[in-house]
């Protein structure tokens, strides 16, 4: 069930007039004080901000002071880190450290704020940050009371007022997305199978999205090979789910694909050791984040034709699964040798990918998926992987990263490593020879069936999970790819 935001809003009182349980108040690492600071600290009896080894403004770091004879209950300090590297990305990490603390105990919340430009990314950036650090998985826990914060004030300059509306609509959009992918992603796999995926589809996307699910006897008259043959391990049938958002008169057409294994225990050629085990629940993260996405298009008059393509399946180990060595046979014709069971993820991308550049009118493609741990040793666990056919589309990609702040990193397509993809008995073998570029090789794996067509892979196989809380994240599935996918979408629909 998708976790109660807490309502938003803005106002130009001053903060003496707040009566809320904590006043927030951003302050930069070093002398210099951000402006808002100063009357709070005042009111404490304070000339500056008591900075010790503990709080010395880092960013995301929280201090509380108590605030007797004030209207709040309490005043917070939060670190934005060094004026000199101010970005809205500061500005959404120290608003969700703030929220993350706060979050649990105090019911109303209002902050003051330091601006970056354009103005109004501040008032977004805050917004995105408060809403998205107030958020904790709690399905499993049913009894358990949900977060206390209920209610959050932005104290903005008269200047900001009529923006503010529109960029706080967009922050909650965005916002509720992202803990959709987030919920997807740490449901356990027991309570997630493929199917579960596209029952839950329906409810999740917004009105007018359609849905369409195929099943294991559709798979198969639609020739899905690789998504078949990763689901016939499993007691539960693999699922494709086709979504479709089509607004009037579209400025464009585009195709997400997703990867769904909802476990991944690698097949026959068995994870080891079988701790790495515990987060491939999240191996869905890919197709999480892009019907995470059709949940908000409409909300957002996203201008673009979208088509999702979620590819689910579970890759466990029962007596029909697939062995190392077999051949099978992909949507679009090509024959795989499944030379490791474990590089599954490739198998049910390139099905998706296949059925995706059927459409002559998509004009890009864009897939998602937590694909190789080479992606994830590579560039740590806080940048995505990203490669592309297209500069253009590359370019567009990155830009909508950026605004996002959702790290990302453009790796090449070697082209002398396709030849690693050689089999001896069928067109492709899907790990190749030898263990070098791995995330590179299966980048040009997934080549092999987007036709030509404009596309970008993200391999988000890093930061899809964390073991740590960090800044607005709290630990857990992150939800990471949908709000760089929603910029995106914004923008080309523009
Ligand atoms: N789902 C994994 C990749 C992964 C690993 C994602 C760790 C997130 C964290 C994928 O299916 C996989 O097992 N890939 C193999 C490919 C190899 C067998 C060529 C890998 O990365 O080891
Ligand atoms: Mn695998
Ligand atoms: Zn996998």
């Amino acid at each position: 069930m998708p976790s109660r935001l807490p309502a938003l809003h803005v106002t130009t009182d001053g903060v003496g007039d707040l009566d809320v349980d904590a006043l927030v108040v951003p302050v930069f690492r070093g002398a210099i004080e951000a402006p808002g600071a100063e009357q709070a600290l005042q009111a404490l009896g304070l000339d500056e901000v008591p900075r010790d080894a503990r709080f010395r403004g880092r960013l995301g770091e929280v201090l509380d002071l108590a605030a007797p004879g004030q209207p709040w209950g309490r005043v917070t300090l939060v670190g934005l880190g060094r004026m000199d590297e101010l970005s809205g990305e500061q500005l959404r990490r120290a608003a969700g450290s703030a929220a993350r603390h706060l979050a649990p105990t105090c019911r109303a919340i209002a902050t003051t704020l330091v601006l970056v430009q354009p103005a109004v990314e501040t008032v977004r950036a805050v917004a995105e940050g408060v809403l998205l650090g107030a958020y904790r998985f709690d399905d499993c826990r049913p009894g358990r009371d949900p977060l206390e914060v209920a209610d959050v004030t932005l104290v903005v300059p008269s200047s900001l007022v009529d923006a503010a509306d529109r960029q706080l609509q967009l922050a909650r959009t965005h916002a509720a997305a992202q803990n959709i992918a987030r919920d997807l992603v740490s449901t356990p796999p027991n309570l997630l199978g493929p199917d579960d995926i596209a029952q839950r589809a329906d409810g999740l996307v917004s009105a007018g999205v359609e849905v369409e699910v195929w099943d294991e006897a559709r798979l198969i008259e639609e020739r899905c090979g690789g998504i078949l043959a990763v689901g016939r391990g499993s007691a539960r049938p693999p699922r494709l789910v086709k979504l479709h958002y089509r607004p009037d008169s579209p400025v464009a057409k585009v195709a997400l694909v997703g990867k769904g294994i909802t476990f991944d225990t690698g097949g026959i050629s068995l994870k080891r050791p079988s701790e790495i085990m515990e987060s491939m629940k999240g191996d869905m993260g890919g197709a999480g984040a892009v019907l995470a996405v059709f949940s908000a298009l409409a909300d957002l008059d996203v201008k673009v034709e979208v088509v999702g393509y979620l590819c689910l399946a579970e890759n466990m180990i029962g007596a029909d699964a697939q062995r190392p060595s077999d051949v099978i046979t992909i949507r679009n014709g090509t024959t795989v040798e499944v030379m490791n069971t474990d590089a599954e993820g490739r198998l049910v991308m390139a099905d998706g990918l296949s059925l995706a550049v059927e459409d002559d009118d998509v004009e890009a493609v864009v897939d998602v998926a937590t694909l190789t741990g080479a992606a994830a040793r590579a560039l740590g666990k806080r940048a995505s992987a990203v490669f592309a056919n297209d500069d253009d589309l590359l370019r567009q990609v990155l830009t909508a990263s950026e605004a996002a702040g959702e790290a990302m990193w453009h790796l090449p397509l070697w082209e002398e490593l396709r030849d690693n993809l050689e089999s001896e008995v069928a067109d492709i073998d899907n790990i190749g020879r030898g263990d070098e570029a791995g995330a590179t090789i299966a980048g040009l794996f997934l080549r092999e069936f987007v036709d030509g067509r404009p596309w970008v892979h993200l391999d988000i196989a890093g930061p899809f999970w964390q073991d740590e809380d960090r800044y607005h994240n709290p630990r857990h599935g992150t939800g990471v790819a949908v709000r760089t996918l929603l910029r995106w979408l914004e923008m080309t629909g523009r």
